[in-house]
């Protein structure tokens, strides 16, 4: 009886943790990537993470040379090609650590710095 209870017990905490056994399915490998945008909320965490550093978190920083963003006057196209690409200035590339909704949240959080 005191073993059958353990068994019920511990069957049960296995229904409330999620597996037990089974291999958890990955759930991004069955959709497909996502293309929407992110919020600008997500777009700041991507920039405190990656840019904050050089930029600061309101873009005025200037560390390692980098460009003060609250004054900058490049257009959309021209601010996401500096990401994707960088320059040889010392703006790194961000093409590859980063995916196209990122890259585009990152535009607009950067457009939206400028006073
Ligand atoms: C290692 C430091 C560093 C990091 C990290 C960095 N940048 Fe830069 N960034 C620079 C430098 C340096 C320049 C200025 C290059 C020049 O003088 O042309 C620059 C320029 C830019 C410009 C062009 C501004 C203008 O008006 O010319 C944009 C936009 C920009 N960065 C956005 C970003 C974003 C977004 C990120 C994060 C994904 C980021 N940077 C991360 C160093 C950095």
């Amino acid at each position: 009886m005191v073993l059958k209870n353990s068994i019920l017990v511990l069957s049960s905490i296995c229904l409330l943790s999620t597996g037990c056994g089974e291999t958890e399915k990955p759930e991004e490998s069955t959709k497909p990537v996502s293309n929407e945008p992110i919020s600008l909320e997500d777009a700041r965490a991507v920039y405190t993470l990656n840019c904050a550093s050089c930029h600061g978190p309101d873009g005025t920083l200037k560390a390692s040379n980098a460009k003060d963003l609250s004054i900058s006057s490049l257009d959309e196209k021209a601010v996401e090609q500096m990401i994707r690409k960088g320059n040889d200035k010392g703006m790194m590339p961000y093409e590859d650590m980063l995916s196209t909704p990122e890259i585009k949240g990152l535009v607009k959080f950067v457009q939206n710095l400028r006073k």
